[in-house]
C-alpha cells in the first residue's frame, strides 16, 4: 500500500514537472541573454539558477499548457519590492542579444526602464510572431526598428520610446492589424510617416513626438476610427492638417505643436469634435482662426501660439462649453479674448480690429 501510494505521489510530482518545467533549449537562450547584461544594483538575476526556469526566475513566466517561457518582464522602475529594499530604480548595462529569438513562445517581451541598455534591436525580434507586447522603452538603443516588424501580426503594443532608435518607420508596421498603442517617442528617427499608417485600424494611441519626422500628415489617418491620442510635436512635419482629423470619432488629444505645418486650420478641429487637448503652436498656419466655437467645444488646453494667424480673436469663444486653457499669443491677431468663466489668458497681441 505505501509503495503504492509512494509511486503515485512519484507520478504526480513528475508530471507538476513536466507541466512547469522549463524545456532546455528556452532556459539556454535566457542565460545566453544575461549573460550579454550586466545589473549592478538590484541582483534580480541572482534568482536565475537552477533547471526550472519556470520557478522563480526574476521576470520569467511560462505558459501553463506548453511549458514553455511566455513572459519575459525586466522593468527597470517598478513597485516590485526588490526595488523598494535597493531604495533606488534600476540601471543596467549591456545589449539584447539575437538569442532571446529562440524564446519563440515570447507574448510579453519587456526590457525597460534600465537607462543604460545599449545596442541594437536584434533584427529577428520580428519572427516572435507570437508577441502581444514589445516593450524596450527607455534604454538607449541605437540603430533601426527591424523592417520586417509587420510580422508581428498578434502585436497590440510596440513601445520603443526614450532611446537612440534612428532610420525610418518600416512601411511594413502598417500591417500589424492588432496594434492599440504605438510609442515611438523621444528618438532619432528620421523619413515620413507611411502613407498607409491609416490601415492601423485598432490603433488608439500614435505617439511619434521628439523625432525627426518629415513629410506631411497622411490623409488616411483620416480612416482611424479608434484613434484617441494622436501625438506628431516636435518633429519637422510640414504641409497642411488635413481636414479629416476633425472628424475621427474618438480622437481627444491631437498635438501638433513644434512643426512646419502651414495653411489654414481645419474649423472642424475647433467646433464639435470632441476634442479635449488641441495644440498647434509653433507651427506656421495662417488665415483666420475660424469662429465655429460652440456647445460642443470642450477643451481643457487650446494652444495656437506662435503662428501667422491674422485677424479677429473668434467671438464664439465665449460659447464654448468650456476651455480651460487657451493660448493665442504669437499671432497677428486683433480684439480681446471674451471673458468667461474660464481663465482666458494668454493674449499678447491685442488690439483693436480695423
Ligand atoms: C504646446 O506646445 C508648445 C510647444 O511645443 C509648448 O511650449 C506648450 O507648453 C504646449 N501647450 C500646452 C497647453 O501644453
Amino acid at each position: 500500500m505505501a509503495t503504492k501510494l509512494t509511486s503515485i505521489f512519484f507520478l504526480l510530482s513528475s508530471l507538476a514537472l513536466a507541466v512547469n518545467s522549463c524545456p532546455q533549449s528556452d532556459q539556454a537562450a535566457l542565460l545566453a541573454v544575461k549573460e550579454a547584461l550586466n545589473e549592478p544594483y538590484l541582483g534580480i538575476f541572482n534568482s536565475w539558477t537552477g533547471t526550472d526556469c519556470c520557478n522563480k526566475w526574476y521576470g520569467v513566466s511560462c505558459d501553463p499548457t506548453t511549458g514553455r517561457v511566455s513572459d519575459l518582464n525586466l522593468r527597470g522602475e517598478s513597485e516590485d519590492p526588490i526595488f523598494e529594499k535597493a531604495g533606488r530604480s534600476g540601471y543596467m548595462t549591456g545589449t539584447i542579444l539575437p538569442e532571446i529569438c529562440k524564446l519563440d513562445g515570447l507574448t510579453n517581451l519587456v526590457i525597460a526602464d534600465w537607462k543604460g541598455i545599449t545596442g541594437e534591436i536584434p533584427f529577428c525580434i520580428a519572427s516572435l510572431t507570437n508577441l502581444r507586447i514589445l516593450d524596450f522603452i527607455g534604454n538607449r538603443l541605437t540603430g533601426v526598428i527591424p523592417a520586417n516588424i509587420g510580422n508581428l501580426q498578434k502585436l497590440t503594443v510596440l513601445n520603443i520610446a526614450d532611446n537612440l532608435i534612428s532610420g525610418q518607420i518600416p512601411s511594413s508596421i502598417v500591417n500589424i492589424g492588432s496594434l492599440m498603442h504605438l510609442d515611438l517617442r523621444n528618438n532619432q528617427i528620421t523619413g515620413q510617416i507611411p502613407a498607409e499608417f491609416g490601415n492601423l485600424g485598432m490603433l488608439s494611441r500614435a505617439l511619434l513626438s521628439r523625432n525627426r519626422l518629415t513629410g506631411s500628415i497622411p490623409r488616411s489617418i483620416s480612416n482611424m476610427n479608434r484613434l484617441a491620442d494622436l501625438d506628431l510635436s516636435m518633429n519637422q512635419l510640414s504641409g497642411t492638417i488635413p481636414d479629416q482629423i476633425g472628424t475621427l470619432p474618438v480622437l481627444s488629444t491631437l498635438t501638433l505643436d513644434s512643426n512646419r505645418l502651414f495653411s489654414q486650420i481645419p474649423a472642424s478641429l475647433l467646433s464639435d469634435t470632441g476634442l479635449n487637448i488641441l495644440n498647434v503652436s509653433r507651427n506656421a498656419l495662417e488665415g483666420n482662426i475660424p469662429d465655429v466655437f460652440g456647445r460642443k467645444s470642450y477643451f481643457t488646453a487650446l494652444d495656437l501660439s506662435y503662428n501667422k494667424f491674422t485677424g479677429p480673436v473668434p467671438k464664439s469663444l465665449s460659447s464654448a462649453e468650456y476651455i480651460g486653457h487657451v493660448d493665442l499669443s504669437h499671432n497677428y491677431l486683433c480684439g480681446h479674448i471674451p471673458y468667461g468663466s474660464s481663465p482666458f489668458n494668454h493674449l499678447r497681441a491685442s488690439f483693436a480690429c480695423q
